[in-house]
């Protein structure tokens, strides 16, 4: 048994499709280059301890905060997904268990679910167990759901497989072959807000309207189909016309903000094919869909609208031990 063992995991951008995801309809992710990293070690019996570092967490940018097998604490819905872990392989040691992440918190981009990914990655490691990918799935899912209340799992799916992924709850996740180099950068309005609160806002919505919900879930499937042959055919201008339209129905569910409709509007006097918010909305990040040559005015024109742009490839490789 290694004495610390290191697991890595992508953060992931929604092309089309978030939130009408959580309502079966499929959407389309992609892990991208921003990660979230655990390193576990083993502890006393019966302990399990959760120290993070810039993460973003620490009420008083203290460098660690740590925790022992509290589930009501920040870090608690990570301590139940440890214990569900240990517990389904008959695992009595305690594990100490560090953190790190490159991912803004709550802005869109899953980091909860990168964390929880790279920690299942990290403990596989340190126990020697060979972790399916499909029960990694299920194990994210524990914190995942106490953190977010309904998610579809698009996040820690998207996270573990990397690449490309159509995702819909019922039938799961596909691979997608991409044709060419997805050019992206991220807008963060550096407004933060739950999750939980926009799934459920966006859904109330839904079922107040169900003519509106009607129409957006069939044009929605278009989209996502739309997406999938623009990805396989390398056609990255139609697939920002795609981003446009989702753009413009996530609004009407009330899903955008003031300030990601700046930096889309932004986005796209520079030169986007596309630009959309992405994950939850309502603050958070967007992002745009380039032709190379006009990534930098994009950034250039992002930052002038008050947002912090990254730049982000995609990672073909999802999570993994290192
Ligand atoms: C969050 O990244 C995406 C949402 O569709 C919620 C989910 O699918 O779990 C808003």
């Amino acid at each position: 048994m290694p004495a610390r063992s290191v697991g890595l995991a992508p953060a992931k951008a929604i092309l089309v499709g978030e939130h009408f995801v959580v309502s079966g309809a499929m959407a389309i992710a992609i892990a991208i280059n921003l990660y979230a990293k655990a390193s576990a070690g083993l502890a006393p019996r019966g302990s399990i301890a959760i120290s993070a570092k810039g993460l973003g967490m620490c009420e008083d940018g203290a460098e660690s905060l740590r925790e022992s097998g509290s589930e009501s604490g920040p870090f608690g819905p990570l301590v139940s997904m440890v214990k569900a872990f240990l517990e389904r392989y008959g695992i009595e040691q305690g594990v100490d268990i560090r953190l790190s992440s490159e991912i803004p918190l709550s802005a869109g981009l899953g980091s909860s679910a990168a964390i929880a990914v790279s920690i299942l990655v990290a403990l596989s490691s340190l126990f020697g167990i060979r972790l399916e990918r499909e029960e990694m799935f299920e194990l994210a899912f524990v914190s995942e759901r106490i953190l977010h209340g309904n998610p579809s799992g698009i996040d820690h799916a998207t996270s573990i497989y990397g690449g490309a992924i159509a995702y819909s709850p019922s039938r799961g996740f596909r691979r997608l072959p991409v044709a060419g180099e997805i050019s992206l950068v991220v807008g963060d309005t550096l407004k933060r807000r739950s999750t939980k609160e926009q799934i459920l806002k966006v859904q109330d919505f839904l079922k107040r309207n169900p003519e509106i919900a009607r129409e957006a879930f069939e044009r929605i499937r278009e989209i996502s189909e739309g997406a999938i042959s623009c990805l396989e055919g390398g056609d990255m201008e139609g697939l920002g016309e795609l981003m446009n339209e989702n753009q413009a129905l996530l609004s009407k569910v009330g899903a955008s903000s003031e300030e990601l409709d700046r930096l889309i509007e932004a986005s796209i006097a520079a030169g986007a094919f596309g630009a959309k918010l992405t994950g939850a909305g309502g603050g958070g990040c967007m992002i745009a869909l380039g032709p190379p040559d006009a990534l930098g005015a994009i950034e250039e024109s992002i930052r002038r609208a008050g947002g912090t742009p990254y730049r982000v490839k995609m990672d073909d490789m999802g999570s993994r031990a290192c």
